[in-house]
C-alpha cells in the first residue's frame, strides 16, 4: 500500500474526525474512577460516538475486535478489551484508545488516566511517555525522516531506563484505519521515509517500565501485555504534516500545540 497525500479538503475532514476522537477522551475523563468497569467505559463512549457525534466507533468489529474502544490497564500494553468484570481500583493506570470514523475519515488518539492516587513510579512512566510523544510531534515537518521521530522517542525513554515496545507501531491514517507508512517508535536519525506536506499519520509510543517484550493473549487474541508484568504506558495523536510543521488533529482542550509550527 502506498502512502497517501491528502488534499486540503481531505485534511478538513480528518480534522473533523480527529476533533470527535479527542472529544470522547475529554468526555470520558470524569468517569474514570475506582469502582467503574472497563465495560461501562466502553458503553458510555459507544453511546456518545453513535448517538451524540453520529459517528462510527472504528474498533468495533475491526478484524473481529468485539468492543468500541480499547482499555489497557497497568501491565496491558495495548488492545485491552473492555469487560464488565474488569473493575478499576485506586492506583491503577489505564490507557483509553479512541478511534472514530466521521465522513469517511478516521481520527485515532489515546491518553493515560490515573485512577485516584497512583504510585510515583507510575506517574513518572506516564509523564515520560507523554514527553516521548510531544518531543516527536515537535520534530514533525516536511523533509523530516521517520527515523528521526523514532530516535527521539527511543533516546528519551531509554534515558529514563525504560524500554520502547517494538512489536506495535504508529501508522498512516485516512479513509483506512491503518495505512502506510509504519511509524516506528525507535530508530536512527536520517533513516526511513521523509515526511511530505499532506501526509497524515499517528505517533503512539508504548513505553515499558521493564523489558520491551510483549505477549499476546492466547485466550482473546487481542490483549497485549508486558512479559515481565511491569507497567506500560501509551499516548497517541493523529497528525497532518503542514508546509511548516504539523497540525495535531486530535488535540484536546487541555493541550496547547502551536498550529503549523514544527
Ligand atoms: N487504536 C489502535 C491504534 O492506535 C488500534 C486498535 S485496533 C482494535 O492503532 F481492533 F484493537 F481496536
Ligand atoms: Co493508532
Ligand atoms: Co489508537
Amino acid at each position: 500500500m502506498a502512502v497517501t497525500i491528502k488534499t486540503q479538503q481531505e485534511i478538513d475532514l480528518m480534522r473533523g474526525a480527529g476533533r470527535l476522537a479527542a472529544e470522547v477522551l475529554e468526555m470520558i475523563g470524569p468517569f474514570v474512577v475506582a469502582g467503574i468497569s472497563t465495560g461501562e467505559l466502553d458503553r458510555i463512549c459507544h453511546n456518545h460516538i453513535v448517538n451524540v457525534q453520529k459517528a462510527i466507533p472504528a474498533p468495533l468489529n475491526y478484524n473481529g475486535f468485539p468492543k468500541s474502544i480499547c482499555t489497557s490497564v497497568n501491565h496491558v500494553i495495548c488492545h485491552g478489551i473492555p469487560d464488565d468484570n474488569k473493575i478499576l481500583k485506586e492506583g491503577d493506570i489505564i490507557n483509553i484508545d479512541i478511534t472514530v470514523i466521521k465522513d469517511g475519515f478516521h481520527g485515532d488518539t489515546s491518553k493515560m488516566f490515573a485512577v485516584g492516587v497512583i504510585a510515583p513510579h507510575a506517574q513518572k512512566l506516564i509523564s515520560v511517555t507523554m514527553d516521548c510523544l510531544y518531543k516527536a510531534i515537535a520534530l514533525v515537518g516536511p523533509g523530516v525522516h521517520l527515523g528521526d521521530l523514532g530516535n527521539i522517542i527511543q533516546l528519551h525513554a531509554e534515558s529514563h531506563r525504560y524500554s520502547v515496545v517494538r512489536d506495535y507501531c504508529g501508522h498512516g491514517i485516512g479513509r483506512i484505519f491503518h495505512e502506510d507508512p509504519q511509524v516506528l517508535h525507535y530508530g536512527q536519525p536520517q533513516t526511513g521515509m521523509q515526511l511530505r506536506e499532506g501526509m497524515t499519520f499517528t505517533i503512539e509510543p508504548m513505553i515499558n517500565a521493564g523489558t520491551r517484550h510483549t505477549k499476546l493473549s492466547r485466550t482473546d487474541g487481542w490483549t497485549v501485555t508486558t512479559v515481565d508484568r511491569r507497567l506500560s504506558a501509551q499516548w497517541e495523536h493523529t497528525l497532518a504534516v503542514t508546509s511548516t510543521g504539523c497540525e495535531v488533529l486530535t488535540q484536546r482542550q487541555e493541550e496547547n500545540f502551536k498550529i503549523g509550527v514544527g
